[in-house]
């Protein structure tokens, strides 16, 4: 019955609303609306968490933090399953376990030179840099602490185009950055500091040539994303690099979403200065870290002046178990890394075919030049926001965290050409370490069953069936 009255309702109110203008939304879910699937959501749900609550690793773990990750209470009733590791990835326990000294006996400033507390907390803090510049082939030297990757790509970009504005006032991006490199890029204009936003083609790659032509000889810095946010896109780290070495002009690329997922050497590469983030990687929120090349070096004004702390780029006092808990987060990633990589890919392909074989779904972002760890999917005549409201056993994103808030259809796939329609029927599966093949399943038989559900309540879509071309039809505007 309320598959009729929703049916009705929606169907006559979107029918009207037709010929006043070409809209994208085919129907729009209540919030408290139950959803008549077949599908008990709350029931599934809850013998998922169960599966997980006594996973045999929990069960014979002596690890406080692993049954504390597993058994988690929160005033939200039962979790969902978690598919949104682009926005965050859930601490590894083991990389808590490695934290909890520092706030208990390791309370020392590392900073403090003069007695045994700061030479114990130094001697953490360089163990994890290590680690985290092993993963790169960097230098240990080259790592400098910050608090995450929006701190890096603003040191980045602000750094480096200060400093060289004298000479070189000129850098270069693209329009598929994360907002914090398209909004430090912008606020450089008042320092008299041009940019170029590049392109993207329909996949959502850089045309090497294009990128070529705009370095001009006051060129100081080119800035790229190694993995993008939204459609896992890779780019053409290498090649950029090599471009850039030609020219003389520095090479930034925001790993934020690349840092130990996907193979990268600073030095193979020509990466000049590289952004990484600790909560994409199992570690804690609130630390990440820049690389800045030595040698040729590259000079950056530092954007928080203090002590001098971290090479004189970032003073400011390191807070030693979140350094530690990104370290040891480093050193999983590159231990783990063949297992993970196998792990997450063969949930990516087995999610990715799931997904394509709902008929008119389509893949967003260059199939071949992607992290598997990242699908991003349009649903055409379902409307995103809907389809989230209807999975909210799901944990998903329609895109960036800050883009979904807004609920601007996203810029990135509009940069791909894509319209307001598909923009917004598109939706983001993150896979991680922790996914489990019930998990992906459940995720599948969920979407299908509830697209299928959506669809059935749009008008657009009973159009469709009836074989009437959309394009065809003449829209009035207001
Ligand atoms: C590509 C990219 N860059 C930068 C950031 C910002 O990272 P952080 O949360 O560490 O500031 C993110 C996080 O969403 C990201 O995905």
């Amino acid at each position: 019955m309320l598959r009729a009255i929703a049916r009705s309702n929606v169907f006559k109110q979107h029918r009207a609303s037709f010929k006043a203008a070409r809209f994208y939304a085919t129907a729009k879910v209540a919030l408290d609306a139950k959803l008549e699937t077949p599908t008990d959501v709350e029931g599934a749900a809850q013998e998922l968490a169960q599966v997980r609550a006594t996973t045999e690793q929990v069960k014979a773990s002596t690890s406080n933090a692993l049954k504390h990750a597993f058994q988690e209470k929160t005033g939200f009733g039962t979790r969902p399953i978690y598919l949104d590791m682009q926005a965050t990835t859930p601490t590894d326990p083991r990389v808590l376990d490695t934290m909890l000294k520092f706030y208990t006996g390791l309370y020392g400033n590392p900073h403090s030179n003069t007695h045994s507390y700061g030479w114990e907390t130094h001697k953490e803090v360089e163990s994890a840099r290590q680690h985290i510049a092993n993963v790169i082939n960097a230098d240990v030297k080259e790592i400098i602490f910050t608090s995450g990757a929006t701190e890096s790509n603003n040191m980045a970009l602000k750094g480096v185009a200060r400093f060289y504005k004298k000479t070189k006032n000129h850098i270069i991006t693209t329009r598929t950055e994360h907002k914090c490199v398209l909004e430090a890029a912008r606020s450089l204009k008042i320092d008299d500091i041009d940019v170029t936003f590049l392109n993207v083609d329909d996949q959502g790659m850089v045309n090497l040539e294009e990128l070529e032509s705009a370095i001009r000889p006051e060129t100081c810095l080119v800035s790229v994303m190694a993995v993008n946010n939204e459609i896992g896109v890779m780019q053409p780290i290498k090649e950029i690099g090599k471009i850039c070495r030609k020219h003389k002009v520095f090479f930034h690329t925001d790993a934020a979403q690349a840092y130990g997922k996907v193979p990268i050497d600073v030095n193979d590469m020509n990466i000049d200065l590289l952004s990484i983030s600790s909560h994409k990687i199992y570690g804690p929120m609130g630390i990440g870290a820049i690389f800045v090349r030595r040698r040729p070096r590259v000079r950056l004004d530092p954007i928080i002046s203090g002590g001098g702390q971290e090479r004189g780029l970032r003073s400011g006092t390191l807070a030693p178990s979140l350094v530690s808990g990104f370290g040891e987060a480093a050193r999983l990633m590159q231990k783990e890394y063949a297992a993970d990589t196998a792990h997450i890919r063969r949930l990516s392909e087995k999610l990715t075919r799931g997904l394509l074989s709902i008929e008119h779904t389509s893949l967003n972002g260059s199939p071949e030049h992607h992290y598997p760890g990242c699908v991003n999917v349009s649903f055409a005549y379902v409307e995103g926001e809907s389809l989230l409201m209807a999975l909210r056993d799901i944990a998903l994103s329609s895109g960036s965290a800050c883009t979904s808030a807004s609920l601007e259809p996203s810029y990135v796939l509009h940069a791909l050409g894509k319209d307001d329609a598909l923009a917004h029927s598109s939706i983001r599966f993150g896979i991680g370490r922790f996914t489990t093949d019930e998990e992906i399943d459940y995720v599948i038989k969920a979407i299908t069953e509830r697209v299928a559900f959506l669809r059935e309540l749009s008008p657009l879509w009973e159009m469709v069936k009836e074989g009437i071309d959309l394009n065809s039809i003449e829209w009035s505007g207001h």
